[in-house]
């Protein structure tokens, strides 16, 4: 049974929710392996929508066994008020979800850091989603953190919340002049979240390493995206984990020896939140006209997304640091309307042509996209079941990306519901899931 990693290609949103919902079925496993409650994860089920944070989309399907991997920072009183959501909807909770000893707990002083070092870089901020997360992976990193399992032991707990307050406190008042906490008004709340979650907190490296030697087959749900990357990004306007493929395995602590295969999810054009980067971002009114179209505005934080072109640099660059095998590509329906589309296939830098993503913030900064147009179908893909159903020029578009990517699309989405997917012939998706394509009619 295959375990596969699915993770965003360009900077987030491309619908991976949609994407790991619809794969499901398949498998027995999804595990989350990084970032935190910055994620937003829509899934719609009929006339239902879903947003999930820090629990994987794979909890809608009731029987599989959703993880929240050690590579996830969680913000304990979010992750409940999720789980109390869902579970008034109707969903199933107990039995079916695992979160890590080991992950990192999201403090209240992680979002008070998160708002004071973006009040003060002004200008330069990253544009964060304001929850805390960057400052809980600082901590893990500086080895101060507060794991999930210390949560279960108060005096543990209250020692090190106490150890962190005097050092945090001072930064807080000092550096930035913002309010500080104490001890007892932390405490309160995050013992009564700690009995709360305790029958779900456990060794979920163990229980994912025993499942996979029992033949079940595990989904690696990304959040965030590629270019989001701690590493691989466009750093500093990155997230703080390891959003790609390679944070799949110390996110849970499954080995790469047992993942079989990687499925990227790529918008059929671009889009970013928050500052940075974005060399095909589009200005005036077709960046207005996509935003409405695809709806962009952000799941956890209600901004406008900023639009762009696809950006086959950026693609062949996922492509590359997540040894992609496939792609999916989502939201071909907003395209409908757009009489010509533009492909970046190239930076001109200096009066070079750059092929090859620039890790450079200097360049990246400079870099004027190289564009290849393509004529618009114009005619309505919403909906669309088979690759025979999509007007010749969305088929030639389609074809064009992969040859651009270099590897083939496994999915086309022409929708948020489950059933607006096309499954495509030449990729391994038929061979890892054989009953996807009849799952989807
Ligand atoms: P994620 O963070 O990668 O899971 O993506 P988000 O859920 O933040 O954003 C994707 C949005 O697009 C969600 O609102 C989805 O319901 C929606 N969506 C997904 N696939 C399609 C599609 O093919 N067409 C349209 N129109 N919307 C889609
Ligand atoms: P999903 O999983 C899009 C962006 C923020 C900001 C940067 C750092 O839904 O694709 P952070 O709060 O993580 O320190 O913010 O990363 N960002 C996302 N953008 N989708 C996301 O998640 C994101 N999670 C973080 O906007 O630019
Ligand atoms: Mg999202």
């Amino acid at each position: 049974m295959p375990n596969i990693v699915v993770v965003g290609t360009q900077w987030g949103d491309e619908g991976k929710g949609k994407v790991v919902d619809v794969l499901t079925p398949h498998v027995n496993v999804v595990v989350r392996y990084s970032g935190g409650n910055n994620a937003g994860h829509t899934v719609v089920v009929g006339r239902e929508k879903y947003v999930l944070h820090s629990i994987p989309s794979g909890i809608l399907h009731n029987g599989c066994r959703c993880v929240v991997g050690c590579g996830v920072v969680v913000d304990p009183g979010s992750l409940i008020e999720e789980m109390e959501s869902l579970v008034q909807r109707g969903v199933t909770l107990d039995g079916n979800l695992f979160i890590s000893k080991n992950a990192h707990v999201i403090m209240p002083y992680h979002p008070a850091l998160d708002r004071a070092s973006e009040a003060k870089l002004g200008a330069r901020r990253i544009g964060t989603t304001l929850k805390g997360v960057g400052p809980a992976y600082v901590d893990k990193a500086a080895r101060v953190g507060i794991r999930m399992a210390d949560l279960l032991d108060e005096r543990l707990f209250r020692e090190k919340v106490e150890a962190n307050l005097a050092q945090k406190n001072r930064l807080l008042r000092e550096i930035y002049d913002a309010q500080t906490f104490r001890v007892e008004e932390i405490l309160g709340p995050y013992l009564r979240y700690a009995g709360w979650l305790a029958p779900y907190i456990t060794d979920t490296a163990l229980l994912l390493n025993r499942w996979i030697e029992n033949g079940y087959s595990v989904l690696f749900e990304g959040a965030q995206a590629t270019m989001l990357d701690l590493d691989h990004g466009t750093y500093p306007y990155v997230t703080s984990s390891s959003t790609t493929t390679g944070g799949a395995c110390t996110g849970t602590g499954v080995p790469p020896t047992r993942i079989h295969g990687a499925l990227g999810v790529a918008k059929a054009y671009a889009t970013r939140v928050g500052s940075g980067p974005f060399p095909t971002e589009m200005q005036g009114a077709i960046a207005e006209e996509i935003r409405a179209r695809g709806n962009e505005y952000g799941a956890t934080t209600g901004r406008p997304r900023r639009c762009g072109w696809f950006d086959a640099v950026v693609l062949r660059y996922a492509v590359r640091i997540n040894g992609l095998d496939t792609v999916a590509v989502t939201k071909l329906d907003v395209l409908d309307q757009c009489e010509t589309i533009r492909v970046c296939t190239g930076y001109r830098y200096r009066g070079d042509l750059i092929t090859e993503f620039p890790e450079d913030e200097s360049v990246l900064a400079g870099a004027e996209p190289e564009y290849e147009e393509i004529t618009g179908w114009m005619a309505p893909t919403t909906g669309a079941k088979h690759e025979g159903d999509l007007p010749a020029k969305a088929r030639r578009y389609l074809e064009r990306l992969e040859e651009l990517m270099g590897v083939p699309l496994c999915l086309v989405s022409t929708g948020p519901q489950r059933d607006e997917t096309i499954v495509c012939d030449d990729s391994p998706l038929p061979r890892w899931f054989p009953g996807v394509r009849a799952s989807l009619l």
